[in-house]
């Protein structure tokens, strides 16, 4: 079971808020999370994902406390996507995602800039760990953009396509984080 931290406050960008997902959301969670275009780019996503599997992150989030940080990207009030770092000190990793209808419009760059000088800020140096699945050029583009390199390429188990895929796998120091995104 995971076990979350929310943020002290919610983290404000320009145009988004990022703040811990709420029953309130369940239903934009299943509505954009089941769309295949999303869920086939995420390695653990239940699928096909129904409200039972969004109550159930919710309620891990809330019945745990000290190693996940899982937050909503929020627009205009609206959950539109999610981002967060599974293992907040020691080996820790990253991962975002955006209903389809908000791709394209620098979203993902803009939560995951504001997300990852938070975790630098708040809970260490120490370097963050993601990566992409080699047909997600998008993402790729994203991790680019806020530092991250590729380290190596593995086979990571995507559960929405029932198959191990091709990963590739990226690391983010804190050093150069901050040289890109002062
Ligand atoms: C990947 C994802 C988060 C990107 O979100 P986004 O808000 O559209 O990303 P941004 O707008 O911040 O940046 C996207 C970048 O990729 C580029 N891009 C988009 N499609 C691309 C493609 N097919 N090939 C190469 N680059 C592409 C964009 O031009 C942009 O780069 P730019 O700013 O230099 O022009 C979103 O598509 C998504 O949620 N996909 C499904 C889930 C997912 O893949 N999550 C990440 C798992 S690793």
């Amino acid at each position: 079971m995971s076990r979350a931290i929310p943020a002290a406050e919610p983290i404000e960008t320009p145009r988004l808020t990022l703040r811990p997902a709420a029953a309130a959301d369940i239903g934009r969670m299943v509505a954009e999370i089941s769309d295949p275009a999303v869920a086939r780019m995420l390695a653990r996503v239940p699928w096909p994902y129904r409200r039972r599997d969004a109550e159930a992150f919710l309620a891990s989030v809330a019945a745990t406390t000290g190693r996940d940080l899982p937050l909503a990207i929020v627009l205009d009030g609206r959950l539109i996507g999610g981002i967060g770092l599974s293992g907040i000190r020691g080996e820790r990793e990253f991962g975002y995602w955006l209903g389809r209808d908000h791709w394209g419009k620098g979203y993902a760059t803009e939560a995951g800039r504001a997300f990852l000088a938070h975790v630098f800020n708040t809970f260490g140096a120490g370097p963050v760990n993601s990566g992409v699945f080699v047909d997600n050029p998008a993402s790729m583009r994203v991790q680019a953009k806020l530092g991250f390199e590729k380290v190596g390429v593995s086979m990571r188990q995507c559960l929405a396509r029932g198959r191990p895929v091709e990963h590739i796998d990226t690391i983010l120091t804190r050093e150069r984080f901050e040289s890109l995104n002062p």
